[in-house]
């Protein structure tokens, strides 16, 4: 109901009376007011004048559901969102959320996280109100062994995204960072619950620096707001994130990797450079020479053989380009 309410004020031109939106959202004055109240409490600045009625003066600066979804026009993505005010991490509420059956393009994101996770065992910081922490529940009729397109189909999105809504273009970090002047600006983590031939869900975690100052980033990292000097509205680039996700998956459904491919290629801070790369099963060192049709990276030894790996954590040692 908060969101009907944002709604009507929003396309209100000047005053709404109490009374014109108790009737049209068949509610009663006192629970208009009531509504009212709330939203004043989650920061929205809302004058009150006798006889005139409500009138929306400022929006907050919160990656609140209602905000998010105001305008989206997307079929799937982000058409059920959670927002909390903070979380330990939204994967593990998008694993309840997703056990529980929650429909595919479900969206848990907080305004910060107290133990927001990265992958192979990192932390993720997320200080409260600066970047955007979320989470997508996805349910695709794939293979466990399927995943990494997933993964670098979102940094697509994501990329795409930041570019639209701040005309940054960043770079792709093989498997899952995107860069900008070599700074991380943000990660994703894909997690799935998964039985060995058939993937029940999949959680893509996105973490995204967006009005992040530099004393609260690691000296690797960037935000959004430091490479353009400018505060970002999160809830627009998120918006153009989910609507990018939406049209990318819909690709990797039918079978158009190539064109996520094609992307990873034009925008990569990994091919062609000398790398060093460790998984579970050891190192690797070459030259990467490409990204596979299934999301694997190609690596030139020097022996010469070209080995392939699914995952792992990269280093980029000197540029052979
Ligand atoms: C990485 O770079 O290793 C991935 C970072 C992913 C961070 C995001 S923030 C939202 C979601 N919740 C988490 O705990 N982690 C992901």
């Amino acid at each position: 109901m908060q969101g009907r309410i944002i709604q009507f004020l929003k396309q209100a031109d000047g005053y709404v009376s109490g009374e014109e939106m108790s009737d049209d959202l068949h509610i009663s004055r006192a629970a208009v007011w009531k509504y009212i109240d709330q939203l004043r409490q989650d920061g929205y600045d809302i004058l009150a004048v006798p006889h005139l009625g409500y009138k929306l003066q400022s929006l907050p600066d919160k990656m609140l559901a209602h905000e998010i979804q105001f305008g989206l026009s997307t079929k799937f993505m982000g058409q059920k969102v959670y927002s909390f005010d903070s979380l330990a991490s939204t994967m593990d509420e998008a694993f309840r959320l997703g056990m529980e059956g929650a429909p595919e393009g479900t969206v848990i994101c907080a305004e910060g996280q107290t133990k927001g996770r990265g992958r192979l065992g990192r932390s993720w910081l997320s200080p409260r109100g600066k970047g955007i922490y979320c989470s997508l529940i996805l349910r695709p009729k794939l293979l466990p062994t399927q995943m990494p397109p997933l993964t670098l189909m979102t940094a697509v999105a994501l990329a795409e995204a930041m570019r639209q809504t701040t005309s940054l273009q960043s770079v792709i970090k093989w498997p899952n960072d995107l860069l900008i002047h070599s700074r991380k600006v943000a990660g994703i983590l894909t997690e799935l619950r998964a039985e060995v031939d058939q993937v029940k869900f999949v959680v893509i975690g996105v973490g995204l620096n967006v009005n992040t100052n530099s004393h609260q980033l690691l000296d690797t990292a960037t935000s959004l707001k430091i490479e353009t000097k400018k505060t970002i509205n999160r809830i627009e680039v998120f918006q153009a994130f989910l609507r990018s996700m939406e049209i990318w998956y819909g690709k990797v459904l039918k079978g158009q990797f190539d064109s996520v491919l094609d992307y990873c290629r034009q925008h990569s801070a990994t091919i062609k450079k000398h790398v060093r790369i460790h998984d579970a099963t050891g190192d690797a060192q070459g030259q990467a020479l490409d990204i596979d049709h299934d999301g694997g990276l190609l690596i030139r030894q020097a022996s010469g053989v070209i080995v392939k790996k699914m995952a792992g954590d990269v280093m980029t040692l000197r540029d052979k380009s």
